[in-house]
């Protein structure tokens, strides 16, 4: 039986031609700085977001928590939304790694009321409280389900962080997904914040890497924290060049991805006990509320049908498609979930 993995879009497995580009690959030891396809793929990837350098490592998660180290000292505070993954799903990172807590600003979807980013603001100066040194978006937003965060919103947080003099830090993981939907340029994204994390190992495809950007000095700050933090690989090379591969070719297919999802949402919303929380479904991640059994239990029938799909709470589900996830596929999945709620 084939199965149908929608888990997430991280678990897809190199083709055979992004292999054939890792086993191409000239290799150094970026750890002393000379490899010559990280150095490739950093410059690269900083020229399209607009930023002046990159900082090659092994995970999203160690990317976000290298840019709050960089961005803050213990003490301070984090501003990002309630369903944020630095604050949910990184571990409690931003207070073992850094000393400092996150203030979670609550949104239904990711999206930050920039009222609110204002009032929880915190400053030097009062005994009682932990003053604000980074203010962080999520884009595309992973919990709100795949929910593209809009351009005028992130231009409003920037004002009031500018106003105060807070730097902001952009965890997109999947960035990919926003620009591939809305056509908003990879740099105009990047223009608001002072340092970016994105992933080659989400929709892109790619087995492992992410990638922090900004000015020279914060990526020099950066490159030591990697280092303490586990992340200086040696010949990173063969997976830079993966993450190239990636980088370079399996941008432009995400709007088959989005397409995917918004059909699959369409279908599920005809089956009685399903419904999609998130509506209009913008890229390649659909939530799925479940009305007669647990999510859980939903989850363990449909293993059983060959479909794969994570419950992320008793009463919700999350479908997420990638580039291992067919037109046959998608139809299948919806079959199976019609028969398994019939
Ligand atoms: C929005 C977001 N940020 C960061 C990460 C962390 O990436 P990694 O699994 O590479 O640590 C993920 C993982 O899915 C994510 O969805």
């Amino acid at each position: 039986m084939e199965r149908i993995d929608l888990r997430s879009d991280t678990v897809t497995i190199p083709s055979k031609a992004m292999l054939e580009a890792m086993i191409n690959a000239q290799v150094g030891d970026d750890v002393f700085g000379d490899d010559p396809t990280v150095i490739r793929l950093q410059k690269k990837v900083a020229d399209k977001f607009g930023k002046e350098a990159g900082l090659f490592v092994p995970s999203g998660t160690m990317s976000n928590q290298i840019a709050i180290k960089t961005h803050t000292t213990p003490g301070q505070e984090v501003i990002c939304d309630i369903g944020a993954h630095i604050y949910n799903f990184e571990g409690g990172g931003p207070s073992v790694l850094s000393g400092v807590q996150i203030r979670p600003v609550i949104t239904k979807d990711g999206i930050m009321d920039p009222v609110s980013v204002e009032e929880n603001l915190r400053f030097e100066g009062n005994v009682h409280h932990a003053p604000t040194a980074l203010i962080e978006v999520e884009n595309t937003h992973n919990r709100g389900g795949g929910t593209v965060i809009p351009i005028e919103n992130i231009q409003d947080i920037r004002t009031i962080a500018e106003k105060y003099g807070i730097p902001m830090h952009l965890d997109g993981a999947r960035i990919w997904n926003a620009h591939t939907a809305t056509g908003i340029p990879l740099h105009e994204y990047a223009s608001f914040f002072e340092s970016v994390s994105v992933c080659f190992s989400k929709g892109l495809g790619a087995p492992v890497g992410s990638m922090l950007l900004g000015t020279e000095k914060f990526i020099e700050k950066a490159k030591r924290w990697r280092k303490v933090f586990g992340g200086g690989m040696r010949q990173s090379g063969y997976l830079a060049a993966a993450a190239e591969y990636a980088f370079e070719n399996n941008i432009e297919r995400l709007k088959e991805d989005h397409k995917r999802a918004a059909y699959f949402t369409r279908e599920l919303n005809k089956i009685p006990g399903l419904s999609i929380p998130v509506p209009p479904v913008q890229t390649n991640i659909v939530m799925i509320d479940v009305e007669k059994i647990p999510a859980g239990e939903l989850q363990h029938k449909l293993h059983e049908h060959g479909l794969d799909i994570l419950a992320i709470s008793s009463k919700r589900l999350r479908a997420v498609f990638h580039l291992h996830i067919n037109d046959d596929m998608t139809e299948k999945a919806v079959k199976i979930c019609s028969e398994v709620l019939s």
